[in-house]
């Protein structure tokens, strides 16, 4: 027995799954089990294009540090975009991407996620450490709201404004703050919340809570819903605003992985901005508790997991259904828009906006 203290196996093995099996019993990370049906069938689409690097191209590559969301100026040519180091930069749109300006614009002193361009040049921005905020074409920053009865909020992350003024936001969790947003989504607990906002009587009203990791945020082209995504759930749904369904929620679409930011094309079709595919990996992980658990304990203590496979943009109809998927094995983007023949993706992950054309290199039908 004594000279098992002194052998190889101990100190190789032994001693090092023992210390493991400690750190991970002490760990107070609690995740929970999520109501996600798995090893459903894929999300039929249409048409793909699995290999959209492949001809994209990198805008203001070296000026942008995690361009989260996109909005854009048609008039002025160019799209704002929310870095991690607080600024929201303007970018011109060029034929070439090596002509693309970056500006300064304005700085948060947060981190600003979603953004939306009002017709009068105002900008509304989820701040994920400041909460709503708008932004004059002059500049000036003004804080809407950063809590709601008490409860703050914690990582507002999506928004769009209605014709009526009306701004619709969400709050992805009130836990965890933008630099841990992988421990909330591996904790699988609904810590988000989906809200309006009235600027006429700077009233916050909640529309939906309980929600796993609520993110993007579109109102339909008809006014008549909003759709947000629950990254967590990979699902989209809608909240009703108008018409006999008002005030209630339904699934607007299915997605194949996780989603982050939503926008309008303003041509029939949304852009569903996916971070990542469900991979085996993270599929196990939704199904096993204790694997999130290890994937928290290996992010906290030792480094972002690279999980994330074949993210990139899906493209639904007004009804939500399904037209077009543009993805690569390589790819992870927290929003699109599409200007011209081209989309151009916003992503955390990267230090550029990438763009490909979708029209030298289509999503062919997939039967
Ligand atoms: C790039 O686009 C911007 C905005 O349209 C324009 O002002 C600028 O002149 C363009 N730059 C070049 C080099 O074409």
């Amino acid at each position: 027995m004594s000279r098992l203290w002194f052998s190889t196996p101990f100190f190789v093995i032994i001693l090092p799954v023992a210390v493991a099996a400690l750190f991970f019993r002490l760990e107070p990370f609690d995740p929970g089990f999520l109501p996600v049906q798995l090893g459903r069938s894929t999300v039929a689409v249409p048409a793909s294009n699995g290999h959209v690097r492949v001809g994209s191209e990198a805008m203001g590559e070296g000026h942008l540090e995690g361009p989260e969301d996109l909005a854009y100026d048609a008039a002025a040519r160019v799209v704002y975009t929310g870095c991690e180091d607080g600024w929201i930069k303007r970018v011109t749109v060029n034929d070439s991407v090596l002509d693309s300006a970056v500006e300064d614009w304005v700085n948060t002193g947060g981190r600003p996620l979603g953004l939306t361009l009002k017709p009068n040049g105002e900008l509304i921005v989820a701040d994920a450490e400041k909460g709503l905020l708008r932004v004059s074409s002059e500049r000036e920053i003004e804080l809407l709201v950063d809590e709601y009865e008490g409860l703050k909020f914690k990582l507002t992350d999506g928004v769009d404004v209605a014709d009526d003024g009306t701004i619709y936001f969400t709050d992805a969790s009130h836990k965890y703050p933008v630099k841990d947003a992988v421990l909330d989504i591996l904790e699988g607990k609904p810590n988000g919340r989906f809200f309006s906002y009235n600027p006429a009587t700077k009233k916050t009203t909640l529309l939906a809570k309980d929600l796993y990791f609520a993110n993007g945020v579109a109102v339909s082209a008809d006014q008549q819903f909003v759709v947000f995504c629950e990254s967590v759930l990979m699902i989209c749904e809608k909240y009703y605003v108008q018409g006999p369904k008002k005030g209630t929620i339904e699934k607007f679409c299915d997605l194949p992985g996780m989603p982050d930011n939503i926008h309008y094309d303003g041509q029939g079709h949304y852009l569903i901005a996916m971070v990542t595919a469900l991979t085996p990996e993270l599929e196990l992980a939704y199904r096993y508790p204790f694997i999130r658990k290890t994937f928290a304990i290996v992010t906290k203590y030792v480094g972002s997991l690279p999980i994330s496979k074949n993210g990139g943009v899906l493209v639904v109809d007004l009804e939500g259904k399904p037209t077009a998927h543009y993805y690569d094995p390589k790819l992870s983007l927290t929003s699109a828009i599409k200007i011209g023949n081209h989309i151009y993706g916003g992503s955390i992950f990267y230090p550029f906006v990438t763009r490909f054309d979708i029209e030298k290199y289509p999503a062919l039908p997939t039967v």
